[in-house]
């Protein structure tokens, strides 16, 4: 069985053929002007060409010859041979009662892949702040609705755990503890099973040597030393970077566990590295790695670049590694253990252009097949009201976790009063979480927008809480018709417009959901749930569903409040957003 949308596309074509027409390709677009019709076929234009002959006068014919079939409610022209068509009640019933039967009608997919994603990006000794946000909001979104949509999707958290920010934080360690066993490179007993530092610690220790080390060159040039020490895997500094890994890890996974973020796989910038050798070995054998002052570069410049593409940096000139490197042996990795299709990068758009040359130096080298997408998603930025980026009151840089404080006090508030303590906390945790999430997907990925944790936790606005209160209220309904003994089990009559604009929205959903996976943005889905939630709560207010005396009616209106209510529960989730028992 396929999705409403698929069967009519089929079901029309076939008409048309027996019109004595022929298009390839017959696509229904939602109409834009719905009182001539639910959905416009435009179609014609192409077959003109085709056949030699005015669009209209074909479009003419199609439409008289399909008058006769009472499968449509109403079939005709628009502008030049546009053609409009409107489903009949008994087509739209179909429909009602198969989504009834089976909510994923509209997920279907003959094409499955697999495919790796890279959203996470979170620096170890370093907290998550706002630039995290939003990869982990769009990132797990499409992971999710690349996997509803039947692919295999592998997500990495790709932590940045090699760095010069961890070398900071040993050379901090050191001045505090110089004492410490990691330090002394003659130490041959065991190391310490406790860390060193805590998390807290972390926290304060790496702001305070990162504006050290700008100050003060001495302490910059020791911070590149212990760099440069353990990535070539000192035995005691190995045995602390394990300590501030798994402090860090623990950290970072229960910020994105508070953000329903999460990763199949916690691999690392560390991890790529392990394979630069070898990967090294195959590119030099490639014959593609160039000179250049003592560095080893590889040429990814193209003849009808429009912009400067500079060589990619394979080996410092004082032999070490740079991000591109790393990332290209992660790709390198990547292929070796999962050979995904496609590889989905999700970064804000100021590494644009690291992507480009990674991704060229990976094809011209053949590390991926010809087959393998390799591709880059950037997001535009979340700024303050103001319109600039993000900070705290005292010009500093806001943390993940300050900013979903900032949205549950708001959140808080909209709660019931007889929610209390403990429950209390976790739905306007629920909430914020809710509240961010939904804001964050609203605009076009590429879009920037602006923070007002008032305005994402309203309740009368297009927010998060305004869906999950609204779904919530369609569940408790159900479950006073389960009380009463009420039996729903198929939809059985259209008596309004409105219960009639609900099915033909619900309809609408495959399309969107094409659209959203083709252009990686979840605008039209959260549009989508917008719309339906709205257009339910009318009908809710029109409705007195569990007192009708019609009892074909009622039976009617539960399955819709059933299909409404689990599309809803199926979308949220998509967004990775979790609703309550009750608010
Ligand atoms: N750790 C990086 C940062 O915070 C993001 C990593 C993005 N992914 C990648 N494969 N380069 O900017």
């Amino acid at each position: 069985m396929s999705s409403f949308i698929e069967e009519e596309q089929t079901y029309l074509k076939s008409k048309i053929k027996e019109c004595g027409y022929d298009s390839d390709e017959v696509v229904l677009n939602v109409s834009s002007r719905p009182e001539f019709g639910d959905y416009q076929f435009n179609g014609v234009m192409a077959m003109s060409k085709k056949y030699g002959k005015n669009p209209r006068d074909i479009a003419t014919e199609i439409v008289e010859c399909i008058k006769k079939d009472n499968h449509y409610q109403d079939i005709n022209i628009a502008g030049p041979g546009f053609i409009n068509i409107t489903f009949s009640n008994e087509a739209l019933i179909k429909h009602i009662n198969d989504l009834n039967n089976n909510i994923n009608l509209n997920y279907e997919n003959d094409n499955p892949k697999t495919i790796f994603m890279d959203y996470g990006g979170a620096n170890v000794a370093k907290a998550l702040h706002v630039g995290h946000l939003r990869s982990a909001n769009i990132g797990e979104a499409l992971k999710r609705l690349s996997n509803a949509l039947g692919n295999k999707t592998i997500a990495d958290a790709h932590l940045g755990d090699w760095g010069r920010p961890i070398g900071l934080v040993m050379v901090e360690i050191k001045h505090r503890y110089p004492d410490l066993p990691y330090f002394n490179p003659n130490y041959t007993g065991e190391y310490p099973k406790e860390s060193p530092v805590t998390n807290e610690d972390l926290m304060e220790i790496y702001p305070y040597a990162s504006s050290k080390a700008k100050e003060d060159e001495s302490y910059m040039e020791e911070a590149r030393l212990i760099t440069s020490q353990f990535q070539e895997g000192e035995k005691g500094l190995m045995a602390l970077w394990h300590h501030i890994m798994e402090v860090s890890k623990t950290d970072i996974k229960r910020i994105y566990d508070k953000l329903n973020t999460t990763f199949e796989v916690w691999e690392g910038e560390s991890d790529g590295y392990k394979y630069i050798a070898e990967m090294t070995e195959y590119l030099e054998k490639q014959h593609i790695v160039e000179d250049s002052e003592g560095a080893r570069v590889i040429n990814v410049k193209e003849e009808n670049d429009d912009h400067e593409i500079p060589p990619l940096l394979l080996v410092k000139s004082n032999g070490s590694a740079s991000y591109e490197t790393t990332d290209l042996a992660c790709i390198w990795e990547r292929m070796k253990k999962w050979h995904p299709d496609e590889i989905w990068y999700l970064t804000d758009a100021r590494q644009a252009l690291h992507f480009e040359q990674v991704f060229r130096a990976a094809e011209k080298s053949h590390i991926v097949d010809e087959t393998t997408k390799l591709e880059f998603f950037p997001f535009g930025t979340m700024n303050g009201a103001d319109g600039k980026p993000f900070k705290t009151r005292d010009g500093g840089v806001m943390t993940l976790e300050a900013l979903l404080d900032l949205a549950k006090v708001e959140c808080e508030k909209k709660i019931l009063p007889n929610i209390t303590g403990e429950e209390r906390d976790k739905v306007a945790e629920t909430l914020s979480v809710a509240a961010i999430k939904y804001a964050d997907l609203i605009p076009f990925r590429l879009t920037d927008y602006n923070f007002d944790p008032v305005k994402f936790s309203d309740l009368q606005g297009k927010t998060g809480p305004y869906l999950l209160y609204s779904t919530i209220r369609m569940r408790s309904l159900l479950k006073k018709a389960n009380e009463a003994n009420i039996k729903y089990n198929e939809y059985k009559i259209i008596n309004n417009k409105l219960d009639r604009d609900i099915i033909i929205c619900l309809l609408n959903l495959r399309s969107i959901l094409t659209k959203s996976i083709n252009v990686k943005s979840l605008n039209d889905i959260t549009e989508h749930l917008y719309k339906i939630t709205n257009l339910y709560n009318n009908f809710y207010a029109n409705h007195h569903i569990l007192t009708e005396e019609d009892k074909s009616l009622q039976e009617s209106w539960l399955i819709l409040t059933k299909v409404i209510y689990e599309n809803n529960m199926k979308l949220l989730n998509i967004l990775g957003i979790e609703v309550p028992e009750r608010m």
